[in-house]
């Protein structure tokens, strides 16, 4: 069935409103839609961790404060993302009910507090949530200012070992593997007498049973998205029309959002860098940019930047607020990588509580004229001019793979160099050449719906998990004309974290061509590099490249040898090979290259593609170019993450930067921490190529 639209073309501008707060404060509520007009304001996500407000006493609804919150909304041309409020649970439903509380790995129930921590087995949790979920729905049906459904809020991955959750998990086993026999296979249960002679000898927990971490982990992710789709019935049947989501935060809280995302009308997701921390603090933004991937890949579609703080948090020990320009770049950033919002986490700051300190739009001097205000206003005003680029989508067609099943599995994975491991930075390393050099990425997993072919390069790090179908799909990618990437530390398990045997990188062997026979630990004074080999070399200026933490030793069956080691015991064996099947090309790097090799290594395999950036020559570093494509136009983010100005060329394309409404070719400056937004109509897009 195809997903509910939202009633709105807008490119969405707003914020957490906790108008609750302020029940006793008439004048600030007045103060409250008034500055929403003067910032553009068109949203606002509402009732969130209302619950007890909402219900003050089992089965007591009062439901007057929220009817005037969405008249007022809509009388100031607002629109209200309406939140389920299970994210918080009021003091009398754990009192009454105690089996709402999570019982911790040692068997303790939970005190009632904080929030976010409700068992998502409790019957009656279910119970009370879709009844509260429901007369929400049935009254607010109709309401103008009804936008969309904030479903709950950003679930986690936390645990409950209450009976109820023993046993569903205990269900959840015996549906994935039919029989007592077959999990102990799984599970290697024969090491360390761990063999479960009954289910209900079976608690997670005990970290030396791999197999049985996973899969309290995928249990975890699996209940929590049952819960949610119980919370979200009542609001599919009684709203059919209105769209749901739920707001994801980074991937590795420990759910699998791929299998949220079918069930999701549209991705909505918090963000929270920490804007010039690092020493070279455009990293923050190459992450950043990362994440965004992530999440516009779920659907392959525009999300919504759902969180995100208008000046400071609270949270991160120590938050520097975002220095002249940084808050229209970090918005703005959101929507070049395909977000069609930018809203805040929080519209103002309450008086009390844990996060009285996070920043917000309005602070506790409730002015206008306050430097935060100016800059949530000038988000404001560039939303509303780049109003059509909300119809645009981003084309990728290079594809990294960072895989959540992978991450957990690699967590756990008590090998020689654990400690070097650091999954999704590396993922991010390979992305960070493909951003360097301002060509669009996918960041998907390895598994799932998604349609290989239409990448010209997939790129696999560290793909150490294989689970089953994934290397028939990747063959075909390959056979069919596709070029695959893999690395060291690929096809060691499948999806229980039993060993491959006969060799790494198990049912990759064939397609890579070469077999591991171990992994060195490339640390301290042990060092070690790789060289291409005559005829290989790379588009760039080094002969010679660095190695870290890890090198296989390889048997190279039938691959071409492309670079070699040039040091040590492994001096002259293979470090880069080449296999072509079919069409395709699967490359293997045998060992952790690093960024000047990456950068020189997917230049060559991008020219080759004929994938190329909308910038001419090459962007400055932590300068990045990210574009949006309408039929026609092409739209294309200039970002710059450093504090000095950059110049980038845009070649002979005539364009109109959207900001400024000024023409816009040839050299273009971008202040530091600035952001340039330019048009190309096709007609004007005179340059050979371009993405897409
Ligand atoms: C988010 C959360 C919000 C608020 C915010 C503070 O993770 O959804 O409710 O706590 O963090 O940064």
């Amino acid at each position: 069935m195809a997903s509910p639209r939202m009633k709105t073309t807008r490119l969405l501008h707003g914020a957490d409103y906790n108008y609750e707060q302020w029940l006793n404060y008439p004048e600030i509520h007045d103060a409250d839609f008034a500055y929403m007009q003067k910032t553009k304001c068109n949203v606002m996500s509402v009732g969130i961790f209302s619950w007890v407000m909402l219900e003050p006493e089992e089965g007591r609804y009062e439901f007057g404060w929220m009817d005037r919150l969405l008249d007022r909304l809509h009388e100031s041309g607002v629109y209200a993302i309406l939140a389920t409020p299970s994210g918080s649970k009021p003091a009398w439903l754990s009192h009454t009910h105690p089996e709402v509380c999570q019982v911790d790995r040692n068997g303790i129930r939970e005190p009632h507090g904080a929030r976010h921590n409700h068992c998502r087995t409790s019957p009656v949790y279910r119970e009370k949530c879709v009844a509260i979920n429901t007369r929400l729905a049935e009254r607010y049906k109709d309401h103008p200012a009804l936008l969309m459904w904030h479903v709950s809020n950003e679930y986690g991955a936390t645990e409950c070992y209450c009976d109820y959750c023993l046993d569903a998990f205990r269900q959840w086993l015996n549906a994935r593997y039919g029989s007592l026999d077959a999990l102990n296979h799984a599970w290697w249960t024969s090491f360390w007498s761990h063999r479960f002679t009954a289910w209900d000898q079976i608690r997670p927990g005990d970290q030396s049973i791999h197999g049985l971490q996973l899969d309290w982990r995928r249990f975890i992710s699996h209940q929590t998205l049952d819960f949610f789709l119980a919370e979200s019935q009542p609001l599919r049947e009684i709203t059919p029309e209105i769209p749901i989501t739920t707001n994801f935060m980074r991937p590795n809280v420990g759910l699998n959002y791929w299998d949220f995302a079918p069930h999701v009308d549209i991705i909505a997701w918090d963000s929270y860098p920490r804007w010039h921390f690092p020493e070279e603090e455009w990293r923050e933004g190459l992450i950043t940019g990362f994440f965004h991937d992530v999440h516009r890949s779920y659907k392959n579609a525009p999300f919504l930047l759902m969180e995100s703080t208008p000046s400071v948090t609270n949270w991160q020990g120590t938050s520097i607020p975002k220095k002249p320009g940084m808050h229209l770049l970090s918005s703005l950033q959101a929507v070049a990588h395909g977000s069609n919002s930018a809203q805040y986490f929080q519209w103002r700051q309450g008086r009390g509580g844990s996060e009285k300190f996070h920043g917000a739009v309005m602070n506790h001097l409730g002015t206008d004229d306050t430097q935060v205000f100016a800059d949530v206003t000038s988000v404001g005003e560039s939303l509303e001019k780049l109003e059509p680029i909300g119809s645009a989508v981003v084309e990728a067609r290079v594809a990294i793979v960072y895989d959540q099943e992978n991450e957990w599995a690699i967590r756990q994975a008590e090998m020689p160099g654990s400690d070097l491991l650091h999954y999704v930075d590396r993922c991010i390393a390979h992305y960070s050449a493909f951003w360097r050099m301002g060509i669009a990425c996918d960041v998907i997993d390895s598994v799932g719906v998604i349609d290989l072919e239409r990448y010209s390069l997939i790129v696999a790090p560290m793909l150490y998990m294989v689970r089953p179908g994934v290397a028939d799909r990747l063959i075909s990618y390959v056979e069919g004309g596709g070029t695959l990437v893999l690395t060291y530390l690929t096809g060691l398990v499948d999806e229980s974290d039993l060993c491959f045997l006969g060799g790494f990188p198990g049912p990759l062997r064939d397609l890579a061509g070469v077999t591991v026979e171990d992994t060195d630990i490339v640390v301290g004074q042990h060092t070690q590099s790789v060289a291409m080999v005559d005829g290989a070399a790379l588009d760039g200026s080094s002969d010679r490249y660095t190695v870290t933490d890890f090198a296989d030793r390889l048997r190279v069956c039938d691959a071409t040898v492309l670079g070699r080691f040039t040091e040590g015991f492994m001096d002259g064996l293979p470090a880069v090979t080449m296999k072509e099947s079919g069409k395709g090309r699967t490359y293997y790097l045998a060992s952790r290259n690093d960024d000047r090799f990456l950068l020189d290594f997917y230049r060559t395999l991008t020219s080759r593609a004929g994938l190329e950036s909308v910038i001419d020559g090459p962007l400055p570093i932590g300068v990045n170019c990210q574009t949006r494509r309408d039929g026609e136009r092409l739209y294309c983010f200039i970002m710059n993450f450093n504090k000095e100005s950059a110049e980038v060329s845009i070649g002979s394309r005539q364009g109109v930067d959207l900001l400024t409404d000024e023409p816009a070719h040839g050299m273009v400056t971008v202040d530091g921490y600035g952001i340039r937004v330019i048009e190309v109509r096709k007609g004007e897009d005179t340059s050979a190529s371009d993405p897409g």
